[in-house]
C-alpha cells in the first residue's frame, strides 16, 4: 500500500511535469503570480503546504544555529519560514521569477537578511555547507543527489517532501494526512559517518559492515568473538555485543564512548 501510494505520488508530480505546457504563470513583475503545476526545469512547481513545512523543519530539529538550503525553492516558503525561526537559510531556484518571488515574500516578513535566494541549478551548485537540506524534487531527482548527500558532514539533516532516496531508509517518516489534502508526507534521513571496515582496540579489534546508518559487524576483544547490529546516528554509533551496550561517538578515524557500566572505549580506524 505505501509503495503504491509512493508511486501514485510520483506519477502525479511527473503527469503534472508533462501537462505543464498547458499550465503557465500569470502577471509579471510585482505583479507575477505562479500556478502550482507550472513548468520548471527539472520538476515543475507545486508549493509545499505550510503545515508540512513547519512538519520538515521541526523534524530537523531545525535550531537558530542551522544553515537551511532547499532545493528549488519555488515562492521560498521552506527558506522563509527558517529564517522566520532564527536559522540563516537559502534557496537555490533556476526560475528567476520565482526567485525574485521568494525575495519579495522575505521582505514581506521582515526576513530577508537570514533568507536569501540564488537563481541556479541545483545540479550546478554546492550545497555542502548546510546543516539542513529540504527538497520537494523527484525520487530520480533525489536518488541522483544522493551521493552527494552521502558525503556531507555526518549529522547533515535531509528532509523530502514526499519522495524518498531509494534504499537508504529514511530515519523518520511522517504522515499529516488528517490535516492537510496533497503532498502531506514528509521524510528525514541523518547524514552517517562512515565506520565501514576494521578498526582497532586495546585488546583486539572491531569490524563494521555499513549500510547508510545501519550497521553490523564483530568485535573481537580477550579471545571472544562476539557478532552485533547497531545503529549509526550522524556522529553517534551505537550497538550490543553480547550483554554490553556501546554507545559512542565518531570522530574521523577513532571512536570513543561507553559501554554498560559506564567503561569507556576507544577504537582506532585501521
Ligand atoms: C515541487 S517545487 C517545490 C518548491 C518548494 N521547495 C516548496 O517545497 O514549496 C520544485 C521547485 O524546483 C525548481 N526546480 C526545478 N528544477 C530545478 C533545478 N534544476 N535547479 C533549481 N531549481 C529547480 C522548480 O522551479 C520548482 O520551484
Amino acid at each position: 500500500m505505501k509503495r503504491f501510494s509512493f508511486i501514485l505520488f510520483a506519477i502525479t508530480l511527473y503527469l503534472l511535469s508533462s501537462l505543464a505546457g498547458g499550465l503557465t504563470q500569470t502577471g509579471t513583475g510585482e505583479n507575477y503570480v505562479p500556478q502550482s503545476g507550472q513548468a520548471g526545469k527539472d520538476v515543475v512547481w507545486v508549493p509545499t503546504p505550510q503545515k508540512l513545512v513547519d512538519t520538515m523543519l521541526n523534524m530537523a530539529k531545525l535550531t537558530p544555529s542551522d544553515y537551511v538550503i532547499d532545493l528549488g525553492s519555488g515562492d521560498g516558503r521552506t527558506v522563509i519560514t527558517a529564517a522566520k525561526r532564527g536559522a540563516t537559510a537559502l534557496g537555490i531556484e533556476y526560475n528567476s521569477d520565482l526567485v525574485e518571488l521568494a525575495k519579495r515574500n522575505a521582505a514581506k516578513e521582515k526576513v530577508n537578511a537570514k533568507a536569501t535566494f540564488i537563481e541556479a541549478d541545483i545540479f550546478e551548485s554546492d550545497f555542502s555547507k548546510a546543516t539542513i537540506v529540504t527538497m520537494f524534487l523527484l525520487p530520480h531527482i533525489n536518488m541522483e543527489l544522493r551521493p552527494k548527500i552521502l558525503n556531507m558532514k555526518p549529522g547533515t539533516r535531509i528532509v523530502s517532501n514526499s519522495f524518498d532516496m531509494g534504499d537508504w531508509t529514511p530515519d523518520q517518516t511522517i504522515n499529516l494526512a488528517e490535516e492537510c489534502s496533497d503532498w502531506c508526507t514528509a521524510h528525514l534521513w541523518i547524514v552517517p559517518a562512515k565506520v565501514n571496515g576494521t578498526w582497532k582496540l586495546n585488546n583486539g579489534k572491531i569490524t563494521f559492515q555499513q549500510e547508510f546508518q545501519n550497521i553490523t559487524g564483530t568485535l573481537t576483544a580477550n579471545g571472544q568473538t562476539l557478532k552485533f547490529t547497531g545503529k549509526l546516528d550522524g556522529n553517534n554509533i551505537s550497538f550490543s555485543a553480547g550483554n554490553a551496550k556501546y554507545t559512542g561517538t565518531v570522530n574521523d578515524n577513532t571512536i570513543s564512548g561507553t559501554y554498560t557500566g559506564g567503561k569507556s572505549w576507544k577504537a582506532v580506524r585501521n
